[in-house]
């Protein structure tokens, strides 16, 4: 059985769905402080199965304990988090008391419990500012520049040290770029709470009417149309990562290894405008602002060793990116709260 922290929101529930499908058994453990229970419902129903679900925090090392008593756990997938970069910068306690907290309870009870593969949800920020593209996992890491970030430089040296300590650990680091998009189904999908921050989401609820208009991010940075550039990846891709890093955790030896999991290929701000308006059929209107503090012009993936050494490769394109996010966006307007 997989046990899947953070399992229903938006990445771990499109990964619950793959797990199932795959075959493995899956319990949750969500505090659903960013979630709903609802998008593991629309997972049974899109899968047909079942799946166990735990209301707890990942902090609360006793509630992790009795949940790895409960339940016959062989690995786990780790996306519980906060993961709001401004709000970071607001909250940085909150940030790193969660994000911390969790995975260092997360390894004291597999510990306890003899459990012995994780994968762990990290992120492209973790790359310092001043490497060139493509990014590959030896570039450099560290400088972040909010607190979110250092949250996830700091984890993965955590999950290092751990490996170091027990060589019979295996911890699989997943670096995400960008991920958008929804299962094709409309069933589930992103549901961010508030005004969302990032792009996708912001497009899709001027798409269908929730907001008045986009504000582009700067337009003299040094890319083709100069808005910045990013490397999208569907979250149906991404959920096929983590099948791949979970089958390559129960063949590899023992240790710590990271990573990129992205397409490999960079789409600006006015890319993502103009494939969201061709797959929606609806005016995505923008105006022209302000850079945003702490942003680069260009970030996309090097994407060899996933596809070596995981047997990943994505498959998805923009358009279907936008076809899907737009199937959801319209079919759910408010999200899961309907
Ligand atoms: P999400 O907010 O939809 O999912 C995170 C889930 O974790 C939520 O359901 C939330 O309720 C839960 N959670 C948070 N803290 C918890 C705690 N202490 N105990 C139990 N549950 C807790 O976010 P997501 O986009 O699905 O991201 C999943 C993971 O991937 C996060 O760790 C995030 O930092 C990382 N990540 C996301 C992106 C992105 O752009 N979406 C990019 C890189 C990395
Ligand atoms: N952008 C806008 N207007 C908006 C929102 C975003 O122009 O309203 C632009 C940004 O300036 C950037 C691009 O759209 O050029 C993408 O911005 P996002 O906020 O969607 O994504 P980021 O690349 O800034 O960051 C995201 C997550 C981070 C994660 C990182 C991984 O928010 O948590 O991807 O690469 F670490």
């Amino acid at each position: 059985m997989i046990l899947v922290t953070g399992g229903a929101g938006f990445i771990g529930s499109h990964t619950c769905l793959k797990l199932l499908e795959g075959g493995y058994e899956v319990v949750v453990v969500d505090n659903l402080s960013n979630s709903h229970t609802e998008s593991l419902e629309r997972v049974k129903k899109i899968t047909g199965k079942d799946l166990a679900f735990v209301k707890a925090d990942c902090c609360d090392e006793k509630a992790m304990d009795e949940v790895f008593s409960k339940y016959n756990i062989d690995g786990v997938i780790h996306f519980a988090g906060l993961k709001a970069v401004g709000e970071s910068v607001q909250k940085p306690l909150e940030y790193f008391s969660n994000n911390l907290n969790s995975s260092l309870v997360l390894l004291r009870v597999m510990k306890a419990h003899g459990v012995k593969r994780l994968v762990f949800s990290s992120s492209a920020t973790v790359y310092s500012a001043d490497n060139t593209m493509p990014l590959n996992e030896e570039c450099k890491t560290g400088n972040c520049t909010n607190p979110y970030g250092w949250t996830k430089y700091m984890s993965e040296q955590i999950f290092r040290a751990a490996c170091v300590a027990d060589p019979s650990l295996t911890v699989v680091l997943l670096r995400y770029f960008n991920p958008v998009g929804a299962h094709p189904s409309g069933l589930i999908g992103e549901d961010p709470k508030g005004i969302p921050n990032n792009l996708m989401p912001y497009v899709s609820q001027v798409a269908v009417g929730k907001r008045e208009y986009l504000t582009v991010f700067g337009d003299d940075y040094d890319t083709e149309d100069g808005t910045g550039v990013r490397d999208y990846i569907h979250v149906e891709d991404l959920a096929r990562a983590h099948l791949c890093a979970v089958s390559y955790s129960e063949k590899s030896e023992p240790g710590c290894e990271v990573f990129n999991i992205g397409t490999g290929k960079g789409s600006s701000v006015l890319d993502i405008v103009k494939a969201f308006e061709k797959a929606s059929g609806r005016k995505v209107p923008y105006k022209i602002g302000p850079r945003r503090a702490g942003d680069l012009a260009t970030v996309y993936a090097g994407t060899e060793k996933a596809e070596k050494v995981l047997g990943f490769k994505t498959e998805y394109n923009l358009e279907q990116m936008c076809r899907d996010a737009w199937n959801w966006q319209s079919k759910n307007p408010d999200g899961y709260n309907k």
